[in-house]
């Protein structure tokens, strides 16, 4: 009998990726395959998220907890971006735990799965030219890191020390893998990276240097991909050339990530961001001008050190403009080794969460009000997944989910429906 790997995954859709590649490098090299329930397990990874303070407190009393339930012999390992910043400490605090692995240090999974203590955390590591077995949570889509690492210094975000430099993949292994899973069946790839438009700077393997915008266009002429998305992109780099692209290329999927972080411009320069308010809206306003089914999403801070109510008011102006269809709103939560670890605060908790509400619902008349507008519209929607109550759902080009009645010949197909009512999150038609 096969090895049984549980694995659970929080953070980013990077994270997410690279459980992928844990469990296909484990069922390649290790023979396991992956298995739901936590207690048949004879391996446990928790592929970790350092982003926010909170997931990070709740890490040990997690593993006690699947120390106590877990088969005495299944082993427990701790992967991903927590991993990789808090490294030895772990098994210090947790001498339970059987191996420490950090993000983008994925692919020595093999070697170390076996060696109890083993912590291998350098964030240093370039497997930029490694090729990962494929990933396959969805036969009709698949996700493609188009780099490791991050550049940016943004002063709240510990990512650029949890998964360091950024390295861009080389793009013909980047278009052999979408190729490999268009002959697999997908018909839609998502290009992964902490800021994709900086695609193409530095390669470890001597690839003259290349552009996002170049990148797209040579995935856009794979024959039988038919949508192509990505995130997240970074509100600096979307100059011209790439939002002609994105507005022109009929592959590329209608929905963008548009991460706005504060509206205040004085913020946006303690955050080290790079742009300013006007920056950010003049790229909006010009990407809806020239896109006018675009949805556009955007991640929202509030209560930044130096957020003054003022400043918190021109973030409410941005989200006024630019009403964006979806909003990840967080508080402003301390990182270790950050910039703005060292600033004092003028904003209390409670002033800090009152912001947050306000942002939420603001946000919540905007959804309302955009996706009402979808009633009677015909859309293109790629069906993936039955779904109960004789319902299938799948993704219009610009990223609503929509259910319609119906069955499994569906699935796969691109087909218009007739939008007939919404919800604030999603949508339900007929096949027409
Ligand atoms: N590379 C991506 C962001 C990755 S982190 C980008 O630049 O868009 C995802 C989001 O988490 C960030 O966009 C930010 O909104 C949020 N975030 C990062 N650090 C944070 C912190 N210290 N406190 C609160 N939110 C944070
Ligand atoms: Fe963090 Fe900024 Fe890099 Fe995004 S661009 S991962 S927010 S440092
Ligand atoms: Fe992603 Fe969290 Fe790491 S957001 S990059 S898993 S810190």
């Amino acid at each position: 009998m096969s090895k049984k790997l549980f694995i659970q995954t929080l953070g980013c859709q990077m994270n997410s990726l690279d459980s992928e590649h844990l469990l296909s490098e484990l069922k390649t090299h290790k023979g396991y395959t992956q298995t739901e329930d936590m207690n048949e397990a004879d391996l446990i990874i928790i592929n970790t998220c350092s982003v926010r303070e909170k997931p990070v407190q709740k890490l040990f009393s997690e593993l006690g907890s699947i120390n106590k339930s877990k088969k005495t012999s299944a082993k427990i390992g701790v992967c991903g971006c927590t991993a990789s910043h808090l490294g030895e400490e772990i098994i210090k605090k947790a001498p339970y735990v059987d191996f420490v692995l950090g993000a983008r240090n994925i692919s020595k999974i093999k070697d170390i799965v076996d060696k109890k203590g083993s912590v291998e955390v350098d964030i240093n590591y370039d497997e930029s030219n490694y090729t990962f077995g494929s990933n396959g949570h969805s036969l009709y889509k698949t996700s493609v890191n188009i780099s490791i690492g991050c550049d940016k210094e943004c002063t709240y975000c510990i990512v650029p020390f949890t998964r360091g430099d950024e390295i861009s993949i080389p793009s013909d292994m980047i278009i052999s893998q979408v190729q490999k899973a268009v002959d697999g069946g997908a018909k839609e790839v998502m290009l992964l990276g902490q800021n994709v438009n900086n695609y193409g700077k530095r390669f470890s393997d001597g690839s003259p240097k290349s552009s996002f915008t170049q990148l797209l266009k040579d995935i856009s002429h794979i024959e039988g991909l038919e949508r192509i998305r990505f995130t997240s992109p970074h509100p600096l780099h979307m100059d011209d050339e790439f939002i002609t692209e994105f507005a022109t290329n009929p592959k590329i999927s209608k929905s963008i990530h548009m991460p706005l972080q504060s509206g205040s411009t004085k913020v946006l320069k303690d955050m080290k961001r790079g742009y300013s308010k006007e920056w950010f809206l003049n790229r909006a306003t010009k990407i809806r001008e020239l896109v006018p089914e675009v949805r556009i999403s955007t991640d929202i801070i509030v209560g930044f050190p130096t957020e003054t109510h003022e400043d918190f008011l021109d973030t409410i102006d941005v989200i006024e403009k630019v009403k964006f269809d979806q909003i990840f709103n967080f508080k402003y939560s301390p990182r270790p080794n950050t910039a703005a670890l060292t600033l004092e605060s003028i904003v209390s908790d409670e002033e800090a969460s009152k912001r947050l509400e306000e942002v939420i619902e603001l946000h919540k008349i905007h959804q309302e009000e955009l996706m009402h507008k979808n009633i009677g519209k015909t859309i293109k929607v790629l069906f993936e997944e039955l779904k109960a109550g004789g319902e299938v759902s799948g993704f219009s080009d610009n990223y609503i989910q929509v259910f319609v009645k119906g069955s499994e010949e569906l699935l796969g197909q691109i087909v218009d429906v007739k939008i007939t009512s919404a919800s604030r999150t999603t949508l339900k038609g007929e096949v027409i």
